[in-house]
């Protein structure tokens, strides 16, 4: 991928200079879903997928960006002082938000750059392609352009561009994976925070598989904000009754004693989510922790039941996928991943069964749906990085 980038970039923008690569992955997450604007934990892990790029700096004002896999778009061109927020989610949309974010938060950008990039990843799977992007162009940003800011403060501008930029409310746990990453590894982080430990993914005979449904999911400016307003509201309502910062606070026994103050029956339902989904996320790392892998496999099919009937993330094309998984023996668990409404499963299968999870799998999922999925074997890889 990086020789034909800089084949390109050399063509379009000329090959004299310090040019250098780069590379920001995008996640998986194994539990801990919409939890992450809760205050609650997740554990995603960066994978060896994601986006590349090669960039020069300028000495102007003026960026420049070309994606080879949107060569239709041609080059895009801004300058960094007169960026606007705006809703329309190109690939471009993300790169301009993140310039625009780091001056937002208090981090000069000094000047421009040009840059080639292109992904190995899906975009619209639910992999967060985007917080790659985003975590692409604050890892040039702090490296090329010699800005001080340290891979956690990446993160944090990455999901401060999305928010305020892109208009998605997203919470931190994709641009904190893809910033943060680590080989071999997943990330459990409590959102409250950001308080984070890295736990071995030294899976002896299971490996981790992503059926991407290919339904395309729409997150920005839609549901994905309506659970986050609705979960907002619970909790104003608890914080009548009980004194939290966050849903994340409540253990289930606490939920259930003050859950009556919760008084519109949706809001319930989604903050009875976030809370058990928190609690099962941290017992799922305590039973990884203990080498107690079908403990973790039966927290994930919880998880997927709670995010289909409580939080109402789910679609028909993920629960075929979840539930054809549970009837087979080889799989320790199963479940969607990511924001929802359409995108990816994650399961945990039998090393020597994957070949026939992707062949039975695909089989019926094309029967019941029409749709032919795609299978990736997850390769927990390293964060946002120069190479
Ligand atoms: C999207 C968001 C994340 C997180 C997940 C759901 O990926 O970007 O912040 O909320 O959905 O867990």
């Amino acid at each position: 991928m990086i020789e034909e980038l800089l084949k390109v970039f050399k063509e379009k923008f000329g090959d004299e200079g310090d040019i250098r690569c780069y590379f920001a992955p995008g996640r998986v997450n194994l539990i801990g879903e919409h939890t992450d604007y809760n205050g609650g934990h997740v554990f995603p892990c960066a994978l060896s997928m994601g986006n590349y790029g090669v960039a020069r700096k300028r000495n102007d004002n003026i960026v420049r960006w070309f994606n080879v896999n949107y060569a239709d778009n041609g080059v895009q061109e801004a300058d960094i002082t007169k960026l606007a927020p705006n809703d329309h989610g190109y690939w471009y949309d993300y790169q301009q938000g993140v310039v625009w974010a780091f001056g937002q938060m208090g981090h000069k950008v000094p000047c421009g750059y040009d840059m080639v990039m292109g992904g190995d990843m899906p975009a619209g799977s639910g992999l967060s392609a985007s917080a790659s992007i985003e975590e692409l162009c604050a890892v040039i940003i702090k490296d090329l352009l010699e800005v001080d800011v340290d891979m956690v403060e990446c993160a944090k501008i990455g999901q401060y561009s999305e928010n305020k930029f892109n208009g998605m409310n997203c919470g931190i746990m994709d641009q904190f994976a893809s910033a943060m990453g680590k080989k071999d590894h997943a990330i459990f982080l409590d959102t409250a925070t950001l308080n984070f430990d890295y736990v071995p993914l030294n899976l002896k005979n299971e490996k981790i598989v992503i059926t991407n449904s290919k339904v395309k999911h729409q997150l920005a400016g839609s549901a994905y904000n309506d659970r986050r307003n609705e979960s907002e509201r619970a909790l104003k309502m608890l914080q009548k009754v009980v004194n939290i910062n966050t849903l994340g606070d409540l253990t289930e026994d606490e939920f259930e004693k003050y859950k009556d103050a919760i008084t519109d029956p949706v809001c319930l339902k989604r903050a009875k989510h976030a809370v058990y989904e928190n609690q099962r996320t941290i017992k799922a790392v305590e039973a990884l922790k203990n080498d107690d892998i079908s403990a973790f496999g039966k927290l994930m099919n919880a998880s997927h039941v709670s995010l289909r009937d409580d939080y109402e993330v789910s679609c028909k094309e993920l629960d075929i996928l979840a539930e054809e998984a549970w009837k087979l023996p080889s799989v320790i668990g199963s479940r969607m991943t990511g924001g929802g409404f359409g995108g990816c499963t994650v399961s945990i299968v039998k090393s020597d069964a994957v070949n026939e999870f992707i062949e039975k799998i695909g089989k019926v999922y094309k029967e019941r749906t029409g749709k032919s999925a795609e299978f990736y074997i997850a390769d927990a890889g390293d964060g946002a990085r120069r190479l």
